[in-house]
């Protein structure tokens, strides 16, 4: 029998942010389910609760990884756990920790990348360099709706990196995170190949690594949750008492921030649209400000209970609810990809990075969904809650989810696609 010592060890260095963290400990227990022992090696900041993951050994590194001096010494610490781990069989960093190139090179073991967006803002952000060279990341309000030639459905203002007046900020993650990628043994997407091929060729041409498409991840196993807040369980029985697809669930994930006047907008647009709805404000997501001291005097006792907020919910059974109808988001993809999952439609109130390039493939080529693209003022809110949720207009949206949502379901079967690139991942992996 394997034990502890002998089974293959896989180190996960995860990043201390829940888009982040929620993606790699799915991903370590897909493995840890393949019969891989697994050290999850994590900062003190952000830091994950390990009583929830007991088939898991934790190690915490000592926090101040936003200084560079510091890589050194993370670096430094790695060795010193690989070289006590005889049957160490792979790292597996998040994108984010760009300065791990050639962590595991004396020790004859891949480091392999875990990169938390889709295939298509992937290809987006590659092309990072060529549209600088372009002048495409210069602030130019005038061209905001114009065509990006290089990437076919987006537009200026959808590219998934600030565009400044001082172009070179950002240059130097954007140039490290590149290299680390082509650097690497392998690249994991919590992606599904089928739904985008054509970013998978192109992803291919332009990365000499292999690439591993096996999302989506949470649909493998009902792995534990790694919120890190507090989770407020009353939204599931508040759900039970509304009718069928009836719900607006309204949630802007886990870094977005907005000013009060946006959300005072998003306040009385989704009031004023008479639909049921529930919604995600999370502390500190308003600027300066906290919920309590903005609502409109008397705006809970107008909804008559027809809507519920709350700090931070259980968004993967909110989805999965019966109640629960459309979803305003901010299209981060861990969110897009659990909606497409219970083939819930989607209103896109993306802020940054890959959210705008989500949004753009939601709305405009994947047609999933409704795009709030310019300001944020109640009316547009109200009448894009009404078409999603009661309109004949959205009935083409859903049966367009449907379909993502079977092949979500079919690629992880025997033989799909995710099934086999995950077999393909494993057999690599122990090939080293
Ligand atoms: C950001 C990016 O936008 C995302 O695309 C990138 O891959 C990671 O960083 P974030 O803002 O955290 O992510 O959004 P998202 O990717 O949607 O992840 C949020 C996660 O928090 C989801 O898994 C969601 O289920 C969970 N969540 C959100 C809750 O558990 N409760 C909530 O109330 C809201």
């Amino acid at each position: 029998m394997e034990t502890r010592e002998t089974k293959p060890v896989i180190l996960l260095f995860t990043f201390p942010l829940q888009g982040h963290l929620n993606p790699m400990f799915q991903l370590a227990d897909i493995f840890f389910n393949r019969g891989f022992s697994i050290i999850v090696i994590h900062t003190e900041f952000n830091s994950p609760n390990s009583s929830k993951f007991p088939h898991f050994t934790f190690v915490s590194i000592p926090d101040g990884l936003s200084e560079p001096e510091s890589y050194l010494d993370v670096i430094e610490f790695i060795h010193n756990l690989l070289s006590q781990e005889p049957t160490a069989a792979c790292v597996i960093v998040d994108a984010h920790w760009y300065f791990t190139d050639g962590l595991t090179e004396k020790f004859g073991i891949p480091r392999i990348v875990l990169r938390t967006v889709n295939l298509s803002a992937f290809v987006a952000f590659s092309k990072f360099h060529v549209l600088g060279e372009k002048g495409y990341l210069l602030l130019q309000e005038s061209k905001a709706d114009s065509p990006v030639p290089e990437l076919p459905y987006l537009r200026m203002k959808d590219l998934p990196w600030f565009q400044t007046e001082e172009p070179r900020s950002g240059d130097k993650l954007q140039r490290g995170t590149m290299k680390s990628l082509k650097s690497s043994s392998g690249i994991i997407f919590n992606a599904i190949e089928d739904l985008e091929p054509d970013q998978l060729d192109q992803s291919l041409k332009e990365f000499p690594v292999p690439l591993f498409c096996i999302g989506p991840f949470h649909r493998y196993i009902s792995a534990s949750s790694t919120s890190l807040l507090t989770q407020d369980m009353t939204c599931l029985s508040w759900l039970d008492t509304q009718e069928p697809n009836s719900v607006i669930y309204a949630s802007l994930g886990s870094i977005v921030s907005i000013d009060e006047s946006e959300f005072l907008e998003i306040a009385w647009g989704l009031r004023n649209s008479n639909q049921p709805f529930l919604w995600v404000v999370r502390p500190g997501s308003i600027h300066g400000k906290e919920l309590i001291e903005i609502l409109p005097k008397g705006f809970i006792e107008s909804l008559q209970g027809r809507g519920k907020i709350v700090k931070w919910a259980p968004q993967p059974e909110i989805l999965a609810h019966r109640a629960t109808g459309g979803f305003l988001t901010h299209c981060g993809w861990n969110s897009t990809l659990e909606a497409i999952c219970e083939a819930i439609p989607l209103i896109c109130k993306p802020s940054f990075g890959d959210q705008r390039v989500n949004a753009r493939y939601i709305t405009d080529v994947w047609k999933i969904g409704l795009h709030l693209e310019n300001k944020i003022e109640r009316l547009e809110i109200e009448n894009a809650v009404r078409t999603l949720m009661t309109s004949s207009e959205a009935e083409e949206i859903r049966k367009k989810i449907l379909l993502m949502k079977e092949t979500a379901e079919q690629c992880l079967k025997l033989q799909g696609s995710s099934f086999r690139n995950l077999e393909k991942l494993i057999a690599y992996i122990l090939s080293f």
